[in-house]
């Protein structure tokens, strides 16, 4: 004698005590947060907008190409082009902060290695999230950074 019963989906989740209701709050509670994860960019802080002076003492990297400073949880940096480029402060590994290398275009993490492009994206981890990059606009020796 077999102890076994096919019975359809329906029946299974009845018998669980589990109402469509219920499977339906699982799905959008299990597709938000799988929806955070698959977010591969670290979140930009709305609203942020302050303006250096490049003639200040603090600023003065920014006046050579390659050079960078860290401020307001930033780091800013000049390329060698001569580009203004700005993301967060903080590597999206563990938090340590980042420094800019102009030879290879790129913010680097001495804490693990991991590496990052002028926009952002990962290049090497052990991070797997972009920066959260901002945008500059040069007015005179008058740099604005915002989101
Ligand atoms: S904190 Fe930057 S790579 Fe680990």
């Amino acid at each position: 004698m077999s102890l076994t019963k096919n019975i359809d989906r329906k029946e299974f989740f009845a018998a669980m005590g589990i109402s469509s209701a219920a499977l339906a709050l699982v799905c959008c509670v299990g597709c938000s947060a799988s929806q955070a994860k698959g977010s591969t960019t670290a979140a930009v802080i709305a609203g942020l907008n302050f303006t250096l002076d490049l003639n200040a003492p603090a600023n003065a990297a920014l006046k050579a190409n390659g050079g960078f400073i860290t401020s307001h949880n930033l780091i800013i940096a000049r390329t060698s082009s001569g580009d203004y480029i700005a993301a967060q402060q903080a590597c999206t590994h563990q938090g340590f902060t980042l420094a800019y290398q102009s030879d290879d275009s790129q913010y680097m993490c001495s804490a693990h290695g991991s590496t990052f492009s002028e926009k952002g994206i990962v290049v090497n981890g052990p991070a797997a999230i972009n920066l959260a990059t901002y945008k500059t606009a040069l007015s005179g020796t008058s740099l604005r950074i915002f989101s």
